[in-house]
């Protein structure tokens, strides 16, 4: 009926993958949009977007864009006009490289000061321990909450984009904070 009609809603949100070169930011977007893993590596140059539509309830159609910002350094002077309008972010880094557990804050002091909310307040992160597939993390658990408190990062997921792990679940959490805000 149209009452039942008007009740849908369809919400866009945008979302950003961010961390070092190599974390698995692309496998773990292709993931998520694919259901696809693949071991070769192919650097991203710039930043590749990709979207995935998905029911949220009964009445609330989201489409996700996700952007896959490229890790390496050298493309970093291109970011800022990709993350204009995200709503939510997750930062990636790879268990069995530790420099890429140093660089997050790194990440999340970049994306601060390039986009925010409205209301002045930085954007929803989550964090991913991945490639948590390979073994154990060369970081302890405890490091890894004392880190997201310092830097407001409101949670953590231990993840794998080839065994399909946490994915899902993590990137979840930001939709349902997205909608909050809506
Ligand atoms: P840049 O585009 O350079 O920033 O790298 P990226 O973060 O997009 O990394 P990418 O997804 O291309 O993955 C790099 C390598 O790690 C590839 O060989 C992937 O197959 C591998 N990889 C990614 N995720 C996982 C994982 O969860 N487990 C394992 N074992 N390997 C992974
Ligand atoms: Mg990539």
């Amino acid at each position: 009926s149209p009452a039942k009609q008007q009740e849908r809603r369809d919400l866009v949100f945008k979302f950003l993958v961010i961390g070092d070169y190599g974390v698995g930011k692309t496998s773990i977007v292709r993931r998520y949009t694919e259901g696809k893993f693949s071991s070769n590596y192919k650097l991203t140059v710039g930043a590749d977007f990709c979207v995935r539509s998905l029911m949220w309830d009964a009445k609330t159609r989201v489409s996700l864009q996700l952007w896959d910002i490229a890790g390496h350094e050298r493309f970093s002077y291109m970011t800022r006009v990709y993350y204009k309008y995200a709503i939510g972010c997750a930062v990636v880094f790879d268990v069995t490289r530790y420099s890429s557990f140093n660089s997050v804050n790194r990440w999340v002091t970049d994306l601060n000061d390039k986009v925010i909310l409205d209301d002045g307040r930085p954007i929803p992160t989550v964090l991913f321990a991945n490639k948590s597939d390979i073994g154990d993390s060369c970081v302890s658990d405890e490091a890894i909450n004392k880190l997201c408190k310092e830097l407001g990062i409101l949670c953590w997921f231990k993840t794998s984009a080839k065994s399909d792990t946490n994915i899902e679940e993590g990137l979840s959490r930001l939709v349902q904070e997205a909608i909050n805000l809506t």
